[in-house]
């Protein structure tokens, strides 16, 4: 049996400077703890298949979310975002196994004691301030074997939780760990996300749960608790003298360091040896 070497063109999508400095930190351990929409997943799923497009046959990369549902939203991106050839999809398994032998799995952390036992050699935790303690110090032990490095992603959402409690130590200087926060106005100024629709939602959103989920901002978890006991229009606790107006309208992107190229080399047994069908491996930003 001959053993062809097929070469495939990796074009690195586009992404805002700070997005990708908070991904792509060059520290084992990046904890971000960001805005809604403010591309933290999709930026995940391409510095995962990035990883994974670097790693040898059978070595397993891990996408680990709360529950299987949002574990699922990578599984299909990534898929849509692969030319078809370059990899198979399992989908009962939910793998996709790259073209070089590698394997990413998209998993739920609903379980801990399902998540013991791999060797992983990169791994995301999405959704980490929704995601099970015991569910992340199992998906921890994956890594001790393999020194793997680790995203860790997720809206701010009160203080009592891990994620918080590791931002906390990582923004406190870590040497190991990148700390990173992405707010609206930062993807607004890099014209993912709309201004306009920002403004909506904190005029329509508890303020408290506005600067949550827009401005990475935890609030306190008893006056969390207290207020969702007294219930009433949102409108009417939003108060316009806390608004900021820092929210810029800026719809240029900023590129960064962004759009790099690198080159994967993979073996592919009984393969045509042709270059692989589309250039682009990753496509971009799509779903
Ligand atoms: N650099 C970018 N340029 C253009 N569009 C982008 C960029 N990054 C992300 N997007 C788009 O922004 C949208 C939101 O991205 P994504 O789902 O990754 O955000 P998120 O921070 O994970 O949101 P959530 O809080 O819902 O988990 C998606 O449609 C995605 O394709
Ligand atoms: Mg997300």
């Amino acid at each position: 049996m001959t053993v062809e070497e097929r070469q495939i063109e990796f074009e690195r999508p586009v992404y805002y400077a700070k997005q990708f400095d908070a991904v792509f930190d060059k520290r084992r351990y990046s904890v971000i703890e960001a805005s809604t929409k403010a591309g933290k997943t999709s930026a995940c799923i391409g510095w995962l298949l990035e990883r994974a497009l670097e790693g040898k046959p059978g070595q397993n990369f891990w996408w680990v979310a709360p529950v299987s549902d949002q574990a699922l939203i990578a599984f299909t991106r990534m898929q849509r975002s692969l030319p078809r050839g370059t990899f198979v999809a399992h989908l009962n398994l939910h793998t996709i196994t790259l073209f070089n032998g590698a394997v990413i799995w998209f998993k739920s952390g609903d379980r801990a004691d399902s998540l013991y036992g791999e060797d992983v050699f990169a791994c995301v935790v999405d959704e980490a301030s929704r995601f099970k303690q015991d569910a992340w110090h199992a998906t921890r032990t994956t890594l001790t074997a393999t020194r793997g490095p680790i995203r860790i992603i997720g809206n701010v959402r009160g203080r009592k939780n891990w994620f918080y409690a590791l931002a906390r130590r990582a923004e406190h200087g870590d040497p190991d760990m990148g700390y990173h926060r992405l707010i609206a106005a930062d993807a607004v100024a890099a014209g993912v996300l709309d201004a306009a629709e920002i403004e909506d939602a904190r005029r329509l959103l508890p303020d408290r749960v506005f600067r949550e989920l827009y401005l990475a901002e935890a609030s306190d978890d008893e006056a969390t608790r207290s207020a969702s006991m007294r219930s009433g229009p949102a409108l009417l606790r939003c108060r316009a003298s806390r608004r900021r107006s820092g929210v810029g309208t800026s719809r240029s992107l900023t590129t960064g360091r962004s759009g790099s190229r690198s080159t994967s080399r993979g073996a592919a047994a009984g393969s045509s040896g042709s270059r692989c069908p589309g250039r682009r491996p990753w496509r971009g930003w799509r779903g």
